[in-house]
This record gives structure tokens, C-alpha cells and sequence, in this order.
């Protein structure tokens, strides 16, 4: 299983997770539960313009960009509790290589061929305006930020030249056309075989309508040759000579990150080829978790790309079997927009809310087959009256009962009444029906009936009357209790996919080992608990979310957009080269004298010997040190500084200190009695 490698150049949103990774994760932790065997893949997409385009706004590099966004996504996916097997990146060089050898192969073998074509060249930046670089009006319906190589309002794919009015994206110039060359995948050439292969696929495994829809209108438009390398300096180089200014077009390598990824997870195994099972395996059923926006460069262009490998008759690639893309998430009526600031991320939301409740409401309204809609109020209400009140108070007053009449031990069943053998017919079914859903990509329905069965348990405790039987019909009280404690378990194992940690909380609640999915999915049709076993106390399993919780959310979407930049993110300064480093002369010098400037709060002036050498050197430190407590020490200062003129007193040097998140300063000192004037390395 795959889920769409999210760009490493901004931070994940609710709309990420309902257009892939939540059912993705759904169908990876109850495909896990069926015991089968399961690679499940994903990774930052870290090349592309807009990284390019972030970096230069932000003025560092765009590893530093995607360092950053790697690291966030990385974290913030792993508490929304998604269950990747590996979260790779497609900086690494393992993947750079995979991507090269596929250029390679197709290079040597003549799939590609090259062309030269008409360009936008800035000639301010001095630079080709590839794909995001560019904008102007889109000539097909005039939206007017299209981009050079996709308008994002119709969806066509443009040439850039076509644009009105095109304009430089860095300098807001209007660029010239200049001639360059580059290679082409023939596309064209695929396409008899491509729509073969969705028919084959979708009489198969069921595709979505939706993802069908857009197939079939790419095939009615035409597929042409599709350009694979562009000219910029920021992603995977082309290995062909006369290409060293150019690098390959960011969706021919971020597919191959896929395979990248499976090849990086098998490296962490005994086996470094194991990943070879499942990318070239013949019985493997790969299916790839994305949002509608991928459709063509999962369902046309990397099956293309994998049949074009496959050709050589080497080895076999296995294509997708389906491809459930979603549809978009709103956020309280509107879409979600980065630029426009609307929307809230995934970390922000787990900074207020604990993510299985996230996962349940973003599950039962999944954009499977239109739009659909994400309100605050409605997360609270679900959690608060299907999560806790359903869920959570059956499985609550199930244990508190048993806790207050059995000693906490499971009860034996007794003879089984008509409403019994109901409710265990019930859950017998469950695992089948929720399962069902959950194969045919149908999560939200998975999910709803999941909730059902909940309802169903609720209704058997109410209607069986415990507490009236707990005297009049002990034996009728424990049956109760024995079958409510079953479908508890029961109910474990059917939630696990979807709010795991809930799940597992269940899991301990009844003194049970090990996890729910260990179990086995078909193992929830069981009446799995020994009467005499020994559960553990009952506790509050879903907090209900209050009103003073929601609502400042609410109305801080209606305030001004938070900045871009996010708070949480570590300032990270673009990697520097030794090189770099060495030209900044760091040395000991001792302090001889010190005293405060004239009129400023701030400042010390400082006198230094730098072995023979004598310096003054003007520090903002007045406010952490008194001139007399610095004489003697030995400091770092940098010694090659240009002079510098502070409130009319010369500085010929900068001593180092450091100053933490409270405004606590300290210069650096150094302890041993070395001579002034040590180099620093
Ligand atoms: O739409 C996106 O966020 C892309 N980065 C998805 C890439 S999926 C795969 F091709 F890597
Ligand atoms: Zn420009």
C-alpha cells in the first residue's frame, strides 16, 4: 500500500488526511488484523518549484525547506497515528539513484525521445521558467493564476507558451521565449494499453466512479509526450551528458519514491531485498491511497512508466490494483487554502485534540464520492454524543456493572435468551460486514456500521436490564454481562482500524495481552473471554470536548490568517559547506580591561589581547555583566570581522555568547589556561 507522498513545503491539513492518509491507514490496519502481509509506504515529496520557490521567499536553502516540512509531517503523522512501515524522502540519494536508473533504462532504450521546444526565459533571473515559475491567464477557461504547466482551476495541462499574459514568477517581469531541449515520455504510445489495463483493473477490484470519471476524460482528450526534465537546479540531475543544468521533472521521480521507500525500508531488514517481494512480487495487490488531484500520475503516467520498465522483460513491476482516490475536504464551508490562510493543520489540531476523535469524524464524513464538509461542531458533536456517549459509556457501564457485582471477573453465561442469541448473532456478523465495506474502499460506511454495532450493544444492555436482573434473575444478570464484555472485545478489535488508541485503551481495559489486531479480525466474531478472567478497573475512554474548547476555534478562523512561516518550526539555517565555515577566524583572546560606553544601557567596551595583538571589541552584554567581572577571561571572538562602528566606538571584533528562549545571556569562556590567540577549529 502507498499514500500520496505529501509535498515537503507546508504543513499537513485536515483535507491531506480525509483525501488519503486516514483511509489509507483504515485499510492497512485491517488488511493487518487479516493477518495478511502488508508493506505500507509513504514519504515527504521533497523536489518540485514550490520548494524552490518557498526557499528563495524565505532565503535559505531547499533542503532547509524540506528539512523543516519532513520532520513536522514526519511527527505530526505519526500522532495522527498513521501506520507507515517506512516514511521516506525523496532527498535521499537511495532515491535519486532509483529515479536515475529508470531515466536511465528508458534513455538506453529509446523510449524517450528528445525535442526542442519554446520555453519562457526570464531575462532578469536569468533562468527558464519552469512550471510553477511562471503564471499568467489559463487560455482554455481564463482563470488568471495559471500556472505554466497546469491550470489548477480547469485542470488542464498547458503548454507554457499558450499562457496570456505570462509573468515571472520571481520578479513579476514578463519573460521572453527562448529555445531549450529536453526529453519526452511518449505517453501517446500508451494509451491503448492503459485503458486496457483500468478495464482490467476496475472489473476487478471495483474502481471508484469518481477516478474512472477523470480517467476517461484524459483518454477522450488524447495522452500526448509528456517533457520529463526541466531546467532547474533543484531535484534529481539527469544522468545524460548535456543535461548538467537540468534536473527530472519532479512527478517522473516522486512515483519512483514509492519504490525508493520499499527499497529503505528493506534496508533496516535482515533481508535488503525483501522489498523486492512486494514491488516485483506476481501475487502482490498494490494499492495506492491518494487524493483526486493525483488520479492522472497514478492511474496513467506510473503504470506507464511501469509498463515501459516491465518491457524489457527483466523484472515486473507490479501496477495498481486500484487507485480510491478522494475527493476534496471543505473546512466549516470552505476549501482549505494555504495562501488564503483558511484551514487548520494537523499539528495545530492535535495541539487541542487528542487524534483518534479527529480520526472518527474525518471518517464518517470522507469525501468518497463528492465533496464533503469538515465542521468544528460537528467534531465536537461526534465525539461527544456517538464517540463517548454510543462507544464509550457501553463500554463503561459494562465494565463499572461488572466491577461493582462480579469482583471485576467475567461472568459465566448462563442459558441464552432470544434477545441473546440475537446480539450474538450480531456481532458474529460484524466482522464480515465492517470488513466487507472496508475491501471494497468503502470506509465511511465501514465506520458507520462500526458505530451501529455500538448502538446495538447499547440497545442489548438497556433492553436486557441488568440491574432489575441482578436480583430477580442472577443467572439472566451474568449472562448479560458475560455476552456485553464479548461484544466489548469484539468491538476492540472492529474499532482498531480507525481510532487505534481508543482501541487498545479498550484492549487493557479488559486485562487482555498483546493488541486487538494480534487477534485477528475474524477472531471478533468469537465470544473470545473465559468467564472467570480478570478485567481491569473500567475508566473514561473518550473525554467529551466542552464548548470553551471549540468555540475560540471556531472564531479564530474568522480573525486575520496566521502567518506562513509556523510557530512550532525550528529556525534551520541552510547547511553551510567546511569551506563556509573555515573563513570565519574564530580565536581565544583575553580580556585586559572593560568598561561601560558612555549613554548606553547595552554596551561594553571591551579590551582584548589576541596573542601579540591588542583589540577593542564593543558587546551588547552590559545588562548581564559588570565590566570588572570579565577581566582575566579567556573569550572566542571572531577575529576577521570588518570593523564596525557602535554609538561612535570602534569594534574590531565580535565576542560569542549565547542567549536562551528567557533572554539569559552568557559568553563563551574557555576554562583552561591556553594563550590568547589559539585558533579556534
Ligand atoms: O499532491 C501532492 O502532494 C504530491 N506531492 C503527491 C505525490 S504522490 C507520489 F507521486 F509521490
Ligand atoms: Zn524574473
Amino acid at each position: 500500500m502507498t499514500a500520496a507522498l505529501p509535498y515537503a513545503n507546508g504543513l499537513l491539513h485536515l483535507g491531506h488526511l480525509a483525501g488519503a492518509y486516514l483511509p489509507a491507514d483504515i485499510y492497512v490496519r485491517y488488511q493487518r488484523a487479516k493477518k495478511r502481509d502488508i508493506l505500507f509506504l509513504c514519504g515527504s515529496d521533497e523536489h518540485g518549484v514550490a520548494i524552490t520557490v518557498t526557499a528563495e521567499k524565505e532565503k535559505i536553502t531547499p533542503q532547509a525547506v524540506v528539512d523543516r516540512y519532513h520532520s513536522l509531517n514526519k511527527a505530526s503523522f505519526e500522532e495522527f497515528g498513521m501506520s507507515f512501515d517506512n516514511y521516506s524522502r525523496t532527498s535521499l540519494p537511495l532515491h535519486h539513484k532509483t529515479s536515475q536508473e529508470f531515466f536511465a533504462e528508458f534513455h538506453r532504450r529509446g523510449v524517450l525521445k528528445e525535442k526542442e521546444e519554446q520555453q519562457l526565459y526570464c531575462e532578469k533571473d536569468k533562468m527558464f521558467l519552469a512550471d510553477r515559475y511562471v503564471e499568467g491567464t489559463c487560455p482554455n477557461c481564463k482563470y488568471p493564476e495559471a500556472r505554466g504547466d497546469q491550470c489548477e482551476n480547469c485542470g488542464t495541462w498547458l503548454n507554457q507558451t499558450e499562457l496570456i499574459e505570462p509573468k515571472c514568477k520571481i520578479c513579476g517581469t514578463t519573460p521572453i521565449v527562448r529555445t531549450t531541449s529536453h526529453w519526452y515520455f511518449p505517453l501517446g504510445q500508451f494509451q491503448t494499453r492503459l485503458e486496457a489495463y483500468i478495464k482490467e483493473r476496475s472489473e476487478r477490484d471495483g474502481w471508484k466512479e469518481n477516478v474512472l470519471r477523470y480517467c476517461a476524460s484524459w483518454f477522450k482528450e488524447g495522452l500526448q509526450d509528456r517533457a520529463v526534465t526541466r531546467d532547474l537546479s533543484w531535484g534529481v540531475p539527469v544522468p545524460v551528458a548535456g543535461y548538467e543544468s537540468k534536473v527530472l521533472y519532479v512527478w517522473f521521480d516522486a512515483v519512483l519514491g514509492y519504490i525508493s521507500s520499499g527499497k529503505e525500508w528493506a534496508g533496516r531488514t535482515p533481508n535488503p531485498d525483501a522489498w523486492k517481494d512486494f514491488w516485483l512480487g506476481p501475487d502482490t495487490k498494490y494499492v495506492a491511497f491518494i487524493g483526486k488531484d493525483n488520479v492522472v500520475f497514478h492511474c496513467i503516467v506510473f503504470p506507464a512508466m511501469l509498463m515501459a520498465w516491465n518491457d524489457a522483460g527483466r523484472e515486473q513491476y507490479v501496477l495498481p490494483e486500484n487507485v480510491p482516490a478522494n475527493e476534496f475536504l471543505n473546512f466549516e464551508g470552505q476549501k482549505f487554502s494555504k495562501s488564503r490562510g483558511w484551514g487548520i493543520d494537523l499539528q495545530n489540531f492535535l495541539n487541542h485534540f487528542p487524534a483518534d476523535p479527529l480520526r472518527y469524524t474525518l471518517a464518517v464524513n470522507l469525501p468518497e464520492s463528492r465533496d464533503s464538509d469538515f465542521y468544528m461542531k460537528d467534531f465536537q458533536a461526534r465525539t461527544n454524543n456517538e464517540l463517548a456517549d454510543i462507544l464509550g459509556n457501553f463500554i463503561n457501564r459494562t465494565l463499572a456493572f461488572t466491577e461493582k457485582n462480579f469482583g471485576g471477573k467475567v461472568p459465566a453465561a448462563g442459558t441464552l435468551s432470544e434477545r441473546d442469541r440475537e446480539m450474538i448473532r450480531t456481532i458474529a456478523e460484524a466482522p464480515g460486514t465492517v470488513g466487507g465495506l472496508y475491501e471494497r474502499y468503502k470506509f465511511r460506511d465501514g465506520v458507520i456500521e462500526s458505530m451501529n454495532l455500538a448502538r446495538a450493544a447499547n440497545k442489548y444492555f438497556n433492553d436486557s436490564q441488568p440491574w432489575k436482573t441482578l436480583k430477580a434473575d442472577p443467572g439472566q444478570c451474568a449472562t448479560t454481562l458475560n455476552i456485553c464484555l464479548q461484544v466489548v472485545r469484539s468491538l476492540a478489535i472492529i474499532y482498531e482500524p480507525v481510532i487505534p488508541a481508543i482501541a487498545l485503551r479498550m484492549w487493557g481495559t479488559l486485562g487482555l495481552e498483546g493488541t486487538p489486531s494480534a487477534a485477528g479480525w475474524e477472531s471478533a466474531a468469537a465470544l473470545g473471554l473465559q468467564s472467570g478472567h480478570q478485567l481491569n478497573k473500567a475508566e473514561i475512554l473518550v473525554a467529551k470536548i466542552e464548548d470553551e474548547a471549540i468555540d475560540p476555534i471556531v472564531k479564530s478562523l474568522s480573525e486575520p490568517p496566521v502567518q506562513e512561516v509556523p510557530k512550532q518550526a525550528p529556525e534551520v539555517k541552510p547547511l553551510i559547506t567546511l569551506d563556509d565555515f573555515k573563513k570565519v577566524e574564530l580565536k581565544l583572546a583575553k580580556v585586559i580591561a572593560a568598561e561601560r560606553v558612555p549613554k548606553s544601557e547595552k554596551l561594553l567596551k571591551i579590551q582584548v589581547e589576541i596573542g601579540s595583538e591588542k583589540r577593542q571589541v564593543v558587546a551588547g552584554i552590559a545588562q548581564h555583566y559588570k565590566p570588572e567581572d570579565l577581566v582575566g577571561k579567556l573569550i572566542v571572538v571572531v577575529a576577521n570581522l570588518q570593523p564596525a562602528k557602535l554609538m561612535g566606538q570602534e569594534s574590531q571584533g565580535m565576542l560569542l555568547a549565547a542567549t536562551d528562549s528567557a533572554g539569559k545571556l552568557a559568553v563563551l569562556t574557555v576554562a583552561d589556561s591556553l594563550e590568547s590567540g589559539a585558533p579556534i577549529k
